[in-house]
């Protein structure tokens, strides 16, 4: 099936989607979110699924290949809301090309998803972010220079993070506020000189995932949610080594205020 994926991506995730509606017996989802590195605790927080399976029973879903990123679909029924949540993404920088990386959320936008919320963990270049502390999006830098879109498809993407999502989540927290955030195709780290870079290009949080997906969802017509969760100075920051660990740690730290965030969001989406 991965073929069939690289051969026609949206025919893919219209089977994909397909499957889903015959493993849950839903018609159709509104919601989807992803659930980054770190970020796989705070989907606990948001009740009980209705249904849990691995993301490799619908077509076109890899294997996961990096500890902390689950593989695993869910599916919930909140407050009237159907929610797909990933728990787990597929990276650019596992090599396997982009299709892999933004099936996911082409697979939520076939099952009915007018909305994707994607989070991720990151490194934090704005100085005056602190590790735990979320970031909305609310805009990007893509400095890997690929794209999932192919042809002439010379989507807009002013609006890519919904100013009305942005909105919303601020008056569930009003501390929160917004940075721009770099993807960086890794997986090695930074180093402190290309963090100095995005710093004078404009960025305040650096990446290895989302801005693909969010491309991805909004040239389907979704609206785009990204919030990063800083799990670390970046590279040259404080002069501490980054580690995948600390990422991981910072991000069961804030999975509690994470899920309650995003539990009181998706019903009001
Ligand atoms: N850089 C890139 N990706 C990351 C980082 C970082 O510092 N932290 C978590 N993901």
């Amino acid at each position: 099936m991965s073929e069939a994926l690289y051969l026609d991506p949206l025919g893919t995730a219209v089977l994909a989607a397909k499957k889903l509606e015959e493993l849950t017996g839903k018609p159709s989802h509104d919601v989807a979110l992803v659930m980054g590195s770190g970020w796989i605790g705070a989907a606990d927080y948001l009740g009980t699924p209705t249904h849990e399976f691995p993301a490799t029973d619908l077509p076109g879903f890899l294997a996961p290949t990096v500890a902390g990123h689950g593989g695993v679909i869910r599916s919930y029924t909140l407050g009237g809301v159907n929610a797909l949540v990933f728990l787990g993404r597929t990276h650019l920088y596992e090599g396997k090309g982009i299709e892999p990386v933004v099936h996911g959320v082409r697979t939520a936008v076939k099952a009915g998803c007018r909305v994707v919320v994607l989070t991720n963990a990151c490194g934090g270049i704005n100085r005056e972010y602190k590790v735990g502390q979320p970031v909305i999006i609310r805009d990007h830098l893509s400095l890997t220079g690929v794209s999932p879109l192919i042809g002439a498809d010379f989507v807009d993407l002013t609006d890519l993070y919904s100013k009305r999502l942005r909105e919303l989540v601020k008056s569930e927290d009003n501390s929160l506020v917004e940075g721009v955030y770099a993807h960086w195709r890794g997986p090695a780290y930074e180093t402190p000189a290309e963090i100095h870079m995005m710093r004078t290009l404009g960025a305040d949080l650096v990446g290895m995932s989302t801005v693909p997906e969010a491309i991805a969802a909004h040239a389907l017509g979704a609206e785009v949610l990204g919030i990063s969760l800083v799990t670390n100075a970046a590279a040259g920051v404080t002069g501490e080594k980054l580690s995948h660990e600390e990422v991981m740690a910072a991000g069961k730290a804030a999975a509690g205020r994470m899920g309650e965030l995003l539990s009181r969001v998706l019903v009001k989406i």
